[in-house]
């Protein structure tokens, strides 16, 4: 078993290597293009390993043979697919901008490859191997770790990492889209202790930085939040606005609790008081959830002062609430 690994990571080195090169050839114009218009520094692109891969039926494949690897061990990349009708082979990746993922100690365990074009699905992965896993592996960390700062700012996508970190900000990580889960948590907490999580300002982000928030206060991480405005996501806002506006994002982050009940107070219209009941009650179970009495007073202070409820009568819906827990 672990000869086979040492093999799947000497092929996942070739490719990497593979597709770099085929970034720098003609062939890579376009994907060159590509990544000049996303204003990426050719620096970055080297360092982050960034490649394109050739818009060609099975080249990867072919490489890899001649590198005298056997088909058998080529498939467990995940790079390679067997046709359909059982005869011959294609490259899972085709006319692609390529990511490497490296894991933490800098190996390229796997690929993300952007389409150039509009189409779908605009991102494809390497599917699970024995080298990576989606649900544990933090797209960044090899490179944010090694800034020795015990806050990482967690972010969605490729881009948004690599945009905040090209902005300066190396302590940055991207969860990949996937939901962050308890191993991710696991992971990251060899590195950190404090996080800023940062996702898209969309409906989809906003609701999966709501779900990320409990796993990561369960797994004792000190958890703040940020969004961009206007819907946008962290590259975006950094190539509309630059460092320094994305630098009092940080400063801005608030307490994952104010996070929160901004989000339930969206719901509501405060000028009608029944909205008004209904949003008290629903902070008060945010509130409920908090260990510290001190953390709740000051959030309490909060609410009531949006609501208008006097802070004695949230405070009494919380012990009923926390007295049910016990
Ligand atoms: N993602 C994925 N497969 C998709 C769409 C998204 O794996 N079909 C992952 C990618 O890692 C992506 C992240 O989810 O970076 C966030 O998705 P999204 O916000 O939709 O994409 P962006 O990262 O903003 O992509 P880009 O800026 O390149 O358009
Ligand atoms: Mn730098
Ligand atoms: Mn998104
Ligand atoms: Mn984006
Ligand atoms: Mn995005």
């Amino acid at each position: 078993a672990e000869q086979l690994k040492k093999r799947l990571f000497e092929m996942h080195t070739l490719a990497g290597r593979f597709f770099y090169e085929a970034l720098q050839e003609e062939e890579g114009a376009e994907a060159r293009a590509y990544l000049q218009k996303r204003q990426m520094d050719p620096r970055m692109a080297r360092k982050f390993g960034i490649g394109y891969s050739p818009d060609s039926y099975d080249a990867l494949f072919r490489h890899l043979q001649e590198k005298g690897f056997k088909v058998s061990e080529i498939l467990k990349t995940g790079l390679v697919l067997e046709n359909k009708d059982g005869k011959g082979y294609h490259d899972r990746f085709r006319g692609r901008l390529m990511f490497p993922i490296f894991d933490v100690q800098g190996r390229v365990v796997g690929f993300g490859g952007r389409i150039l074009a509009k189409g779908e699905p605009k991102y494809l992965n390497s599917p699970e191997t024995i080298l990576f896993s989606k649900s544990r592996n933090l797209y960044g960390l090899n490179f944010a770790k090694q800034t020795r700062k015990r806050e990482l700012i967690l972010v969605e996508g490729y881009m948004d990492m690599l945009s905040i970190y090209q902005a300066g900000f190396h302590n940055v990580v991207a969860s990949l889209g996937t939901a962050f889960n308890q191993e991710h948590a696991r992971t990251l907490k060899r590195f950190a202790d404090d996080v800023i999580l940062l996702y898209d300002s969309d409906e989809a982000g906003t609701n999966a930085a709501l779900r990320a928030i409990p796993v990561l206060v369960k797994n004792g991480f000190h958890v703040k939040v940020t969004q961009v405005p206007d819907g946008k996501d962290p590259d975006e806002f950094i190539k509309a606005k630059g460092a320094a506006e994305f630098s009092k994002l940080l400063v801005n982050a608030v307490h994952y609790i104010s996070f929160e009940i901004a989000c339930i107070q969206r719901k509501y219209n405060l000028k009608n008081p029944e909205h008004r009941v209904r949003f008290a009650t629903e902070a008060a179970e945010i509130l409920a959830k908090l260990d510290s009495e001190i953390e709740r007073n000051v959030y309490l202070g909060e609410v009531s002062r949006v609501t208008g409820v006097e802070e004695e009568a949230i405070r009494s819906e919380i012990r009923k609430l926390v007295q049910k827990e016990d």
